[in-house]
């Protein structure tokens, strides 16, 4: 079955707790956590320190969604804050080193690791790593903010992954517009876990939003 994967950057941060346990108790597998710097995106939302606070009050799978430039150079943090699952962008890398040496880290530290790819960015980028990571993202929406509308070439590329999986293992996510009719045709189309918002967050009726997703 689908995992859900509620992200908090449309939570109350005042009520936190609250709305951790809210999700929790509606049925949610994962937290997606998502880090924006405001130079990789044109946002900046919350960093490691938050994560800690999080990692503390909620026993939630804690999917850690790295938009920023230099994943590198902040992912240890984030492992000791109690990142369970880590995703950077390959748009942020530059070479084909970097990108092994991030992977081989976060796997020594324990954890699991994903790659993001925006929607401009093609699958076949990053299909040298394909044997290495636990999940792929595909953005369905331009990283940086909450709340838009669902671009359907990511079901293309859901599809394409699923196909390739073969002699894989990832987990194929989506993020960015999801809501019943979005959810569903990424699930017709393979998608193991659907990160959601505003469409959880805002819904007058939280568990009927995460039960429309399943
Ligand atoms: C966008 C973030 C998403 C965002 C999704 O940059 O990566 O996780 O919170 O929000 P909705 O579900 O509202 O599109
Ligand atoms: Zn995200």
């Amino acid at each position: 079955m689908v995992k859900i994967a509620p992200s908090v950057l449309s939570a109350n941060f005042a009520e936190l707790k609250k709305d951790l346990d809210s999700i929790k108790a509606c049925g949610a597998d994962w937290v997606h956590y998502d880090v924006m710097d405001g130079h990789f995106v044109p946002n900046i939302s919350f960093g490691y320190s938050i994560l800690n606070d999080v990692a503390k009050v909620t026993d939630l799978y804690l999917d850690v969604h790295l938009m920023i430039s230099h994943p590198r150079q902040y992912v240890e943090q984030f492992i000791k804050a109690g990142a369970d699952l880590i995703t950077f962008h390959i748009e942020t890398m530059t070479n084909h080193e970097t990108v092994h040496e991030l992977i081989d880290y976060i796997h020594q530290q324990g954890k699991n690791v994903g790659i993001s790819i925006k929607p401009a960015t093609p699958v076949e980028d990053i299909i040298d790593y394909l044997d290495d990571i636990d999940l792929v993202l595909v953005m369905s929406v331009e990283p940086g903010f909450g709340g838009q509308s669902f671009q359907v070439d990511a079901l293309k590329k859901i599809a394409k992954l699923k196909e390739m999986r073969n002699h894989h293992h990832y987990l194929i996510e989506v993020d960015g517009g999801i809501n019943a009719q979005t959810g569903q045709a990424c699930i017709e189309a393979g998608a193991d876990v659907l990160v959601a918002g505003s469409y959880i967050f805002n819904a007058t009726n939280r568990q009927a939003a995460v039960d429309s997703l399943k």
